[in-house]
């Protein structure tokens, strides 16, 4: 069955805009080859539209954000603000408005480990493969959203870290949800020994759980989480954690799967889903062609099947990655001097091969 869809594109900073180029060429591709219906618009956010307009997330953006089925993103951030935290106007503050105004309070972070992909990471392989992780990460509450306080002689701050019982349940329900329809198993990450968020965190999910018997429900503190994830990830099915907790261990999981620059996720609540590599906009390697561009194809793909139900053309873009990479071809940061030594590519050239490849899957299909 053929959809209609209009999806906003904010490439944002950084390599924001070359990753996600392919990211779109990819929608593209899959429009045409399954008969949809795709047009796009295109948006500023974090540090191109300060520059532009002043503010990180102009209103016009916010419309056409509201205004759209969906939203492929890449990255914000520039050089200029990470040593100077005095500045005011900041291109984050794009983002984080994005999601508190899209009541985006759900960020899945599929951690999906390619075999070929298993001797990139610093982590032994045997403890890496049939790992298959969904983040659960809240994104809409904790100390990114609590009050900020300075004192007047600026000597002291604070950041409140901040719950409400039915911020909790909504993500909760949704885990639960998501680990019955995968292997039954969700992993709730708090830090209820110390924090009384984390209690009623943890009170929320133990009531909810009573109401899914057939999934096995685990607690666990963020330190000895942040261990086993690195110890024996298979263990983990769905992981559903707080805001920071969630920001902190996805990174650490990235590297289960090789490298940040594979790791896509989706940012979903009761309207428009939004989706974004987990990247940043890696400024040092900004416009020079190394950055990967896989991350934003696959968020590209999570679009598509999270946010569309197109199981089909998001498997197909799976599929011509790993024909890619099992071809050998790698951007450097994916890239390893075996034998044979894998073919590097540039983002472009990189991006080229997948819709080579996916064009290719038409034909012999
Ligand atoms: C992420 C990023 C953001 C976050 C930054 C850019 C504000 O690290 O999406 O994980 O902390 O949520
Ligand atoms: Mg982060």
């Amino acid at each position: 069955m053929s959809i209609k869809k209009n999806i906003l594109i904010i490439p944002g900073d950084g390599i924001g805009p070359e990753v996600t180029a392919w990211g779109k060429a990819v929608l593209e591709e899959t429009a045409t080859q399954f008969g949809h219906d795709f047009s796009f618009d295109e948006a500023l956010m974090g540090h191109a539209a300060i520059e532009a307009t002043g503010s990180p997330l102009p209103d016009e953006t916010l419309e056409k954000a509201r205004k759209s089925d969906a939203i492929l993103f890449g990255a914000v951030g520039h050089a200029k603000y990470d040593n100077d935290p005095t500045l005011k106007v900041r291109p984050e503050q794009g983002l984080l408005k994005i999601r508190k105004e899209l009541g985006l309070y759900a960020n899945l972070r599929p951690i999906l480990l390619f075999d070929e992909l298993l001797d990139a990471s610093s982590l032994k392989p045997e403890i890496l493969q049939g790992t298959d992780i969904l983040f659960f990460r809240e994104l809409t509450g904790d100390v990114y959203f609590g009050e900020k306080k300075r004192s007047e002689d600026r000597n002291t701050a604070s950041d409140l870290m901040i719950y409400h019982r039915y911020e909790v349940e909504r993500i909760a329900k949704k885990a639960f949800e998501a680990a019955r329809g995968r292997r039954g198993k969700l992993c709730s990450v708090d830090k209820a020994n110390v924090l009384e968020s984390s209690r009623l965190w943890r009170e929320v999910v133990q009531e909810l759980a009573k109401e899914y018997p057939d999934v096995e429900t685990e607690h666990m503190f963020i330190d000895n989480a942040a261990m086993q994830l690195v110890k024996n990830p298979k263990k983990f099915d769905v992981i559903l954690t707080a805001n920071l907790f969630g920001d902190i261990l996805t990174d650490e999981a990235s590297q289960i799967a090789g490298s940040m620059g594979m790791l896509a996720s989706a940012s979903i609540g009761d309207g428009t889903g939004f989706f974004e590599p987990i990247h940043g906009s890696a400024h040092d390697i900004a416009g020079q062609n190394k950055a990967n561009p896989l991350a934003s194809i696959l968020s590209a793909a999570l679009m598509l099947d999270t946010g569309f139900g197109l199981k089909e053309e998001a498997q197909r873009i799976n599929q011509a990655i790993d024909q890619v990479l099992k071809e050998g071809f790698r951007t450097g940061d994916i890239a390893n001097a075996i034998t044979p030594p894998h073919k590097v590519l540039g983002t472009t050239q990189m991006g080229k091969k997948i819709l080579e490849f996916l064009k290719h899957a038409v034909i012999i299909s």
